[in-house]
């Protein structure tokens, strides 16, 4: 049986660290099985956060995701696992919090507020191009 251990970016958005929900999120990572390799808090200044973003530029929530995502401290993670790029999104849940399924980390502690963004808590890389690209941006010394 071949095995596909694999690293992953994970960020705790803003809205989850203002919410004192870090240790949560990173209760039900470390609780599936998956290792954190490397944990920092910092601010994201616009030109790491327009790099990180680059997909979206030029769409009408681009300049909102800047903006939140700019509006407080966010932990970055470092994670490495069995498909855990798939993995992480899966206990992630679905983008929008409202449909998120329960059970998921948006689906049980993230809702629409109605703000012009959606606050979802957490990001994950949804590629291992996207992953690799993310991890230089986020972890640039290791
Ligand atoms: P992420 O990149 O943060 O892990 O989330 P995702 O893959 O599930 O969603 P993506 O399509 O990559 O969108 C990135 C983030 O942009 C915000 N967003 N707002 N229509 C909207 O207002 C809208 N669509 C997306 C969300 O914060 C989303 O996570
Ligand atoms: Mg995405």
């Amino acid at each position: 049986m071949s095995t596909h251990i694999e690293e992953t970016l994970v960020l705790v958005k803003p809205d989850g660290v203002e919410r004192n929900l870090t240790g949560e999120i990173l209760r039900r990572i470390e609780a599936k099985g998956y290792t954190i390799v490397d944990v920092r808090m910092m601010r994201a200044d616009r030109e790491l956060l327009v790099a990180h973003y680059a997909e979206h530029e030029g769409k009408p929530f681009f300049e909102p995701l800047v903006e939140f995502m700019g509006s407080g401290p966010i932990v970055a993670v470092r994670l490495r696992g069995e498909r855990v790029i798939e993995g992480f999104r899966s206990l992630a849940g679905a983008t929008d919090p409202t449909t998120a399924a329960p059970g998921t980390i948006r689906g049980d502690l993230a809702r629409d507020w109605g703000a012009a963004v959606q606050q979802n808590l957490v990001h994950g890389s949804d590629a291992s191009e996207s992953a690799a690209r993310e991890l230089t941006l986020w972890f640039p010394q290791s």
